[in-house]
């Protein structure tokens, strides 16, 4: 049972793992996702307290994976290994555990296992409705300017760059050489169509439409006046 004290524990346990001052990664984008999804779920049915926790503990390991950039570490591992760990401290049984420790494992798109159960679902479409529309144009620049990346920068040959600067599993070797523009054509162009459930879908369309629309528009602008 999650009462109001274990909520207060769950934020106070994970201040030390998101940092006030990421906004793409930090506490407002948990936040964000925990309310998108808990709405989902509500609307497709799915148990919202292993949805709330699993929403709350999700990236715990996200800002050392991004900043460290060490080959191998993967934040959605080490986030559902960690959260094991404080649901057990916490007296929480070993199914609900289990089921918040999937939500971790599964929410990633590059990488990690296919969300098996609804409240997995859930919580990816959570997580991926805050990598697009305008929020995830802010979140895609705060990313861009925390790594130092160009504005804009023009790839030709896409395939080409893929082989240069993404592993195979989709994670990016060298942050620098990325940019925001890129993460969208190489990335965030795919999400509205990886959603799971059919809130998260019909949610997604809306805000995939948007920032399809920006993209272009940038392009354009990049290039001067048309
Ligand atoms: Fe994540
Ligand atoms: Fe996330």
């Amino acid at each position: 049972m999650l009462t109001d004290r274990i909520r207060e524990r769950l934020w106070e346990i994970t201040a030390e793992y998101y940092p006030k001052n990421d906004q793409a990664h930090g506490r407002s984008h948990i936040e964000r996702v925990l309310k998108n999804a808990v709405e989902i779920a509500k609307r497709e049915g799915a148990d919202l307290e292993v949805v709330e926790v699993a929403a709350i503990l999700h990236d715990m390991f996200e800002s050392k994976e991004t900043h460290s950039n060490i080959e191998g570490f993967r934040h959605e591992v080490q986030g559902a290994l960690e959260a094991r760990r404080i649901l057990a401290t916490l007296g929480f049984d070993e199914q609900f555990v289990e089921a918040v420790s999937h939500c971790i494992e599964a929410h990633r798109k590059r990488t990690g296992p296919e969300p098996r159960t609804i409240e997995a679902k859930c919580l990816f479409d959570g997580d991926k409705l805050d990598c697009i529309g305008a929020i995830g144009v802010l979140r895609s620049a705060f990313v861009s300017f925390d790594h130092g990346q160009e504005l804009y920068k023009e790839e030709r040959d896409l395939a080409d760059y893929k082989r240069r600067n993404i592993r195979p599993d989709g994670t990016i070797i060298d942050f620098s050489l990325h940019s925001s523009n890129l993460e969208y054509e190489l990335s965030l162009k795919e999400v509205a169509g990886q959603m799971c459930t059919e809130t998260g879908k019909r949610l997604a369309k809306e805000r995939a439409a948007f920032m399809n629309e920006f993209y272009s528009r940038l392009e354009k602008e990049m290039n001067g006046i048309q």
